[in-house]
């Protein structure tokens, strides 16, 4: 099991008249390899949660392990931070504004550096992440606040593959970017699932969701309202529920109501659809 999340409460402004519980009760399994779809409304608690899971916010109450590493509300508890971070590495939420550096190598390379790697080192992993991410050596030098908001995202996420850590977590990673800049980041995302490392994503983007996540978690006022199989998920929901079941999933479900075979688990793209109906028709 790659992430157990016991009991977990975490109240912003605590003891102020501002309090704000953003998650209440929340428990979950993550299975290491799995790719885990994170989902709910706006306000709902994901970021809160996600940013639970590496530590950045402790804890109000209950427990969170991630492997060999343990969160809880004792701060002296919570060591290893840094190697929990190097384990589980988050990308935040419009991450473009956490650039800084003077320069896009530099900027990815500071991550590494601060995980003890030698400037030559980093700036070799750098250039490497910066390549698979499609940023080749005209970015190298430049200054990551002359991107667009597309290239900027791909910079950040370069600064994590670098990193190369075995728990990826992606707050809304695609929000905001055009059809295309969405499609490669997917396509990064989808090669470090297959290549082992295990991913969450929060998203809002339902598409995305059944494509590529094997199961999901909805939170709804800071609770878990659902965790199980995603294409479940989108079976079970009526049209009226605030979650959009995906176009492709509601014409899935349309055939099989009106009598065609259709394996509704096996759904994820068009062309499994297609598939069986091929199947169907050949009969
Ligand atoms: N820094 C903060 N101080 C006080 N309250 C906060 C803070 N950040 C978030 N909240 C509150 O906590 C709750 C959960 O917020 P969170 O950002 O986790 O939601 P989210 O599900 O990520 O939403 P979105 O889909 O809009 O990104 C919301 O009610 C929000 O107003
Ligand atoms: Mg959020």
């Amino acid at each position: 099991m790659a992430i157990e999340v016991k009991n977990l409460f975490y109240i912003y402004g605590r003891k102020t008249p501002y309090q704000q519980t953003a998650l209440d009760d929340v428990s979950l399994t993550i299975p290491t390899g799995s790719f885990v779809g994170l989902i709910g409304r706006t306000g709902s608690g994901k970021s809160t949660l996600v940013q639970n899971l590496n530590a950045l916010l402790i804890p109000t109450e209950g427990e969170i392990i991630v492997d060999e590493f343990h969160i809880g509300n004792k701060k002296r508890k919570n060591k290893k931070i840094k190697q929990l971070r190097k384990h589980l590495s988050l990308v935040f939420q419009f991450p473009e504004y956490q650039l800084f550096e003077e320069t896009v190598e530099k900027d990815v390379a500071f991550g590494l550096m601060n995980f003890g790697y030698k400037q030559n080192e980093a700036i070799e992993l750098a250039h490497k992440a910066l390549l698979s991410v499609g940023l080749d050596e005209k970015y190298f030098k430049r200054s990551p606040f002359e991107l667009s908001g597309g290239e900027r995202r791909r910079v950040a996420i370069a600064g994590i593959l670098a990193i190369n850590p075995d728990i990826l977590v992606l707050d809304e990673p695609t929000a905001g970017l055009d059809v295309k800049g969405s499609k490669d980041i997917m396509s990064l995302v989808k090669q470090m699932h297959e290549d082992g490392k295990t991913i969450i994503m929060v998203t809002h983007d339902m598409d995305l969701v059944l494509r590529y996540t094997e199961q999901c978690f909805v939170l709804k006022d800071g609770k878990v309202t659902f965790g199980g199989s995603t294409n479940q998920l989108f079976d079970t929901i009526s049209d009226d529920s605030a979650i959009e079941i995906p176009p492709l999933f509601k014409l899935a479900k349309k055939l099989k109501d009106r009598g065609a075979p259709i394996n509704i688990e096996n759904i994820k793209n068009a062309e499994d659809l297609i598939k069986q109906v091929n199947s169907w028709r050949k009969k």
